[in-house]
């Protein structure tokens, strides 16, 4: 099953004459609670086990779409040009040939998005995310957002998540076209959880995330056990996330985060994001913890942390980590 038959089968070729000329759209950044690690189906971007994650409110990407009268794409993100032979603008590219309906069609991507790029902090996810809104917008086609999580997740397996704002899950889905793998937002609120950034590097990462998890699937002897890993973390998590029961859901959340990283570890050649700050980091949050502030972190395709603590303890946190960046995802904006 290639991309473009599920293109086929969701829009019908819908996308071959437009009157509007362009689209606007936003998405935001989502962090995973229990990780997406490992494919079913490489071209699809069809996961192994389902997902659960929450998003970042105002923090992710603005995105205009346009039609243009020229030879080729152009892409700008934080207003700057990208050069269409960058891996970037080679994965955008890629995935709006998916929607041109002949060789001419050519488009013009205005990205804004304010959060760190390419560093674990999941700038893809809420790009495809707002691209694929507003490509909805640009063609018209009035899809539901279950379809365009679908449409999202063949640019990138997490951008399935940021098509809502809150607690969102993927299902991983069983059918082999992917229909059945889509996220949904899921009906809990938790006003006072905070997600703190502590960003230690914004450099590009040296493996990328599709690249990692291949390998990892394809070369870990611990990856056997990631799928009942996963299958007991959800449950807990949604357990932990209904009840507002904080400890359970940060201790889950950072022992998935580390069980994914462990796998990496005994991938063929091993892969470790972490830096040494990273390391440091770790003990200085179970040092905290230890003294009694409810303070756990996750950890994606980076050597950044974030942190997940509540409300009450954003004065101790800010001290303990003056440089973090915090995020209230609930938070009305
Ligand atoms: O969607 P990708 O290919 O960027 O993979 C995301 C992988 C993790 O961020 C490490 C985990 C996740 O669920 O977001």
């Amino acid at each position: 099953m290639k991309k473009s038959d599920v293109i086929k089968t969701l829009l019908n070729h819908r996308y071959v004459y437009t009157e509007n000329t362009s689209g606007s759209a936003f998405a935001p950044a989502n962090i995973a609670l229990c990780k997406y690690w490992g494919k079913r189906d490489i071209e699809l971007n069809l996961p192994v086990t389902s997902s659960l994650s929450v998003s970042l409110g105002e923090k992710g990407a603005h995105t205009t779409v346009s039609l243009i009268n020229a030879s080729e794409d152009k892409i700008r993100i934080n207003e700057e040009d990208i050069t269409l032979d960058t891996q970037i603008a080679k994965r955008l590219i890629e995935f709006l040939d998916l929607f041109r309906s002949n060789t001419e069609m050519h488009f013009a991507i205005d990205t804004k998005i304010n959060i760190p790029m390419s560093a674990g902090l999941a700038s893809s996810a809420c790009s495809f995310a707002a691209l694929i809104q507003a490509l909805d917008q640009l063609f018209s086609w009035q899809l539901d957002r279950i379809n365009l999580s679908i449409l999202a997740r063949l640019g990138s397996g997490s951008a399935c998540r940021s098509l809502w704002d809150g607690f969102v899950k993927w299902h991983a889905g069983k059918e082999e076209d992917g229909m059945d793998s889509f996220a949904e937002l899921l009906p809990y609120e938790w006003p006072h959880l905070c997600v703190g950034l502590l960003v230690i590097s914004d450099q590009p990462k040296p493996i990328s995330s599709r690249e990692a998890m291949q390998k990892t699937v394809n070369t870990s002897c611990y990856y056997k056990s990631w799928p009942e890993k996963v299958k007991t973390d959800l449950e807990v998590l949604q357990e932990a996330i209904a009840s507002r029961d904080f400890d359970l859901f940060g201790s889950v959340a950072e022992s998935n985060a580390l069980a994914m990283h462990a796998s990496m570890l005994t991938a063929n050649p091993p892969i470790l994001y972490w830096l040494p700050e990273t390391v440091a980091m770790m003990h200085q949050i179970w040092k905290k913890r230890a003294e009694g502030l409810p303070i756990y972190f996750t950890q994606d395709a980076g050597p950044n942390l974030k942190l997940l603590f509540l409300k009450t303890d954003i004065e101790q946190v800010k001290k303990t980590f003056p440089e973090i960046k915090i995020i209230m995802p609930f938070e009305k904006h």
